[in-house]
């Protein structure tokens, strides 16, 4: 399967990533309401949303979740195309599985962020959005989130 993720992909990939680039504050925004439409549970998740009544606008956790998901996403396509898996460190990796173990994310919750990715990057790119870009993006992102499924199990 990884080994049909082309060259095409991987730039398809990171120009929509390029798009999203020029407006994080927007774009991170969207995810999260997204992921709250689909999932409104999701809410008392996370630190930055549990407490308020409406999702915040600019705000920095807000952002960083987003933009890790993109961007580890990106660099996941990236990686599919050089060496047809995904490689991440095992550090990182490991922090993310206890991180994600700890705040209670199950595998339901990785098909729930990557409908939002998903439709957050379809809004983005707009009439450059298509079937093999998106998935293109999907590729990218079951396999990092296997990475990440993988390392909560072993902690578990
Ligand atoms: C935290 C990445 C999927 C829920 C984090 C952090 C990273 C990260 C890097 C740490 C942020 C920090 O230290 O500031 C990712 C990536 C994902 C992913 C790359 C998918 C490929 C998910 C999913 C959920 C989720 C599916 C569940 C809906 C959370 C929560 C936190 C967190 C609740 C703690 C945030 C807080 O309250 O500050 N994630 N994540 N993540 N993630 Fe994810």
């Amino acid at each position: 399967m990884a080994a049909l993720f082309t060259e095409k992909d991987e730039a398809l990939v990171k120009e929509s990533w390029e798009i999203m680039k020029q407006n994080i504050p927007e774009y991170s925004l969207r995810f999260f309401t997204i992921i709250l439409e689909i999932a409104p549970a999701a809410k008392n998740m996370f630190s930055f949303l549990r407490d308020s009544d409406e999702i915040p606008h600019n705000n920095p956790k807000l952002k960083a979740h987003a933009v890790k998901v993109f961007k580890m996403t990106c660099e996941s396509a990236i990686q599919l195309r050089e060496k047809g898996e995904v490689v991440v460190g095992e550090t990182t990796l490991k922090y993310l599985g206890a991180i994600h173990l700890k705040n209670g994310v199950i595998d339901l919750h990785f098909e729930v962020v990557k409908q939002a990715l998903l439709r957050t990057i379809e809004e983005a790119t707009a009439e450059k959005w298509s079937e093999e870009l998106k998935c293109a993006w999907g590729v990218a992102y079951d396999q990092l989130a296997a990475a990440i499924k993988a390392e909560m199990k072993e902690e578990a």
